[in-house]
């Protein structure tokens, strides 16, 4: 009997992975100033797995902001150097800003992804409103429910973001998708159903729930996985 493993795959055949696909596509595609997104949703449906997967295949800039930015814009342009690839380490905010332009401008319109931006205050993403403004760089936003909130006031910006994209809860045909990509198990129908359902469309969930089945058949060697062991799996994570 083969052990059952599982592994830290990233799939990119799940709906939400295609809808950001299909939105980065069309934001490279409008040339032009100003080009900004947002990806939002709850948390565990894979927002930041999915744009680092993007930002590491394309070299991209991933900025994940920190409260400890939120008194001054500095400590948020030195991140957006560094990930931009510039050498010099900036004390003072204008030359930051000047050399995070430089950047933006040599790299040839690749996206931004700033992660939680909602956490710091509006002055942090007025700072991304000019650099989108004066740059050729698209910036995509990406946070939970409370950043749809705040870009709301700002109508300049809001108005000219291109698209607003939510993630949703995954379906169960993801759920299957998963699986077999992280495990290789094909799920009978009703295994899949629940394993969907109690997860709520949570990716950490499904795969905290999977790892659980895995060890369950693993050790009773089962080849193929029921609705007990899964309702096991499941009460074990809620214990967990
Ligand atoms: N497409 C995917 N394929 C495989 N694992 C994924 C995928 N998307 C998310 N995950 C996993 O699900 C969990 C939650 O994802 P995460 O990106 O942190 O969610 P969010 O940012 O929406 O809270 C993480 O453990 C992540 O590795
Ligand atoms: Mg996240």
């Amino acid at each position: 009997m083969k052990e059952i493993r599982v592994s830290p795959v990233f799939v990119n055949k799940v709906r939400n992975v295609r809808n950001f696909q299909v939105m980065l596509d069309a934001l490279m595609l409008s040339a032009g100033e100003g080009r900004l997104a947002a990806v939002v949703g709850p948390a565990g449906r894979g927002k930041t797995r999915t744009a680092q997967w993007y930002a590491a295949n394309n070299g991209c800039a991933f900025v994940r902001c920190l409260s400890i930015w939120r008194h001054s814009e500095l400590g948020f342009l030195q991140a957006l150097c560094r990930e931009l690839g510039v050498k010099e380490v900036h004390h003072r905010k204008n030359p930051a800003f000047l050399a995070v332009m430089d950047a933006l401008n040599k790299q040839e319109g690749r996206p931004v992804f700033i992660e939680e931006i909602e956490k710091l205050p509006r002055l942090h993403l007025e700072l991304v409103r000019d650099l989108s403004d004066l740059s050729s760089a698209p910036f995509v936003l990406i946070g939970e429910e409370e950043l749809e909130g705040h870009l709301k006031p700002i109508r300049r910006m809001w108005n000219r973001c291109f698209q607003l994209l939510q993630f949703e809860a995954l379906d169960v045909a993801d759920t299957m998708v998963f699986v077999q990509a992280a495990s290789g198990l094909n799920l009978p129908g009703d295994v899949a159903d629940l394993l969907h359902q109690s997860a709520a469309g949570c990716f950490r969930v499904i795969k905290r729930d999977l790892q659980n089945l895995a060890n369950i058949m693993n050790a009773k060697r089962a080849a193929a996985p029921t609705l007990e062991m899964a309702k096991l799996a499941i009460k074990q994570s809620l214990r967990g």
